[in-house]
């Protein structure tokens, strides 16, 4: 196998074992709604009434980026975007660095033909290529926008990652300018704080996917895979390098109003889906919770979908929400000591 082939395959597994999930949790039961006991309707009645670029989907919720489809996450990208399709919940796909560069075929549209499907690249591969790549990466998958991601830490821990990120904002602003579908800058488990929002949305990005702190630990994934005693050393102390999820939303959505928060990052639920909404996300994105069952079948990832559409209809009842205007509006204990409640 290569290099990304054999890297991909490490992430896959890895990313499955508890132990690296974020060792400080998400911290999303800090975050509680006041109950609301007389919801004054009927379950039924919720409605999800979404959108995303425009366009209606089923809930306010998609499936995060996770592999680029070529090799053995082809299985997997098969199983998410069939599911994406049937569902109506859009699918971000993890880089396609892998394909391009090798001039793989790329087949999320067979599965998905009409469902959104997000295009996805490295920000540092953006900085090395150009907009050439990142507009192949769109067209080869015709895209509904095209996500850059962003992670440093990620790569300082990787054996040979990239850590020249020099001019990497002038390329993302120049991939904004050209390309003819939106832009959506995300981290990849460290969150992206109200500075680097802001240096975003002056570059001329209006959609940022937060990918905070609280689920998914890239670190501990790449130090599992660096066999560096060294290297393993160094990073030690960044194991838990990052903003939670449910710190960055409010200060980012208050710091700036007028951008699109997509909240990610630690996400394992439909109540983590209304808590998100409620803090100022317009869309939440879910990576992780959809791997084992897009490992197992098409079925199991709609089965996936579904319990989180209905643990986010219960929020809504439970908080009195009909819409998901009402939700955004809903009454909140915040910051409860775990337990405190009982
Ligand atoms: C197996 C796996 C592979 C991933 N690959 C990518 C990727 O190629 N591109 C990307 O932007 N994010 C990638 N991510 C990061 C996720 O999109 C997400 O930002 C992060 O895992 C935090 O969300 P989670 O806690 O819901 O997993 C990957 C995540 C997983 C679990």
């Amino acid at each position: 196998m290569t290099d990304i082939r054999t890297r991909k395959a490490d992430h896959i597994e890895l990313a499955l074992q508890p132990k690296h999930q974020a060792r400080c949790g998400a911290g999303f039961d800090r975050i509680r709604f006041e109950p609301n006991p007389l919801p004054q309707m009927s379950l039924q009645d919720v409605e999800f009434d979404s959108y995303f670029l425009d366009m209606p989907i089923a809930a306010p919720f998609m499936i995060g980026a996770m592999t680029g489809g070529c090799d053995n996450g082809e299985i997997i990208n098969q199983h998410l975007a069939e599911a994406a399709q049937a569902c109506n919940i859009p699918m971000s796909l993890g880089s396609q660095r892998a394909a391009l560069e090798r001039g793989l075929p790329q087949n999320v549209r067979r599965w998905a033909p009409s469902a959104i499907v997000l295009g996805n690249l490295g920000a540092t591969q953006l900085q090395q290529h150009g907009v050439d790549l990142a507009q192949r990466a769109v067209e080869s998958v015709e895209a509904n926008a095209l996500v850059i991601h962003l992670n440093p830490l990620q790569e300082l821990i990787q054996p040979n990652g990239d850590r020249n990120w020099k001019h990497v904002l002038e390329a993302i602003q120049h991939c904004a300018e050209k390309l003819n579908v939106p832009v959506i800058v995300k981290e990849v488990g460290a969150g992206i704080g109200p500075n680097s929002v802001k240096t975003l949305m002056d570059a001329g990005i209006n959609w940022i996917e937060i990918a905070g702190r609280g689920g998914t630990n890239w670190a501990s994934i790449e130090l599992a895979r660096n066999g560096s005693e060294r290297e393993q050393e160094i990073a030690s102390p960044f194991l838990d390098w990052g903003m939670d999820t449910i710190e960055i939303l409010p200060t980012v959505h208050t710091a700036c109003p007028t951008l699109n928060f997509i909240g990610s990052g630690g996400i394992r639920n439909g109540l983590d889906i209304a808590i998100c909404i409620r803090l100022g996300a317009k869309m939440t994105a879910l990576a992780q919770p959809f791997l084992a069952p897009a490992l197992i079948s098409t079925e199991a990832v709609i089965e996936r979908i579904s319990i989180f559409k209905e643990q986010l209809r219960w929020a809504m009842f439970l908080t009195g929400s009909q819409k998901l205007s009402d939700l955004r509006k809903a009454s909140l204990q915040k910051e409860v000591n775990k337990g405190e409640h009982g």
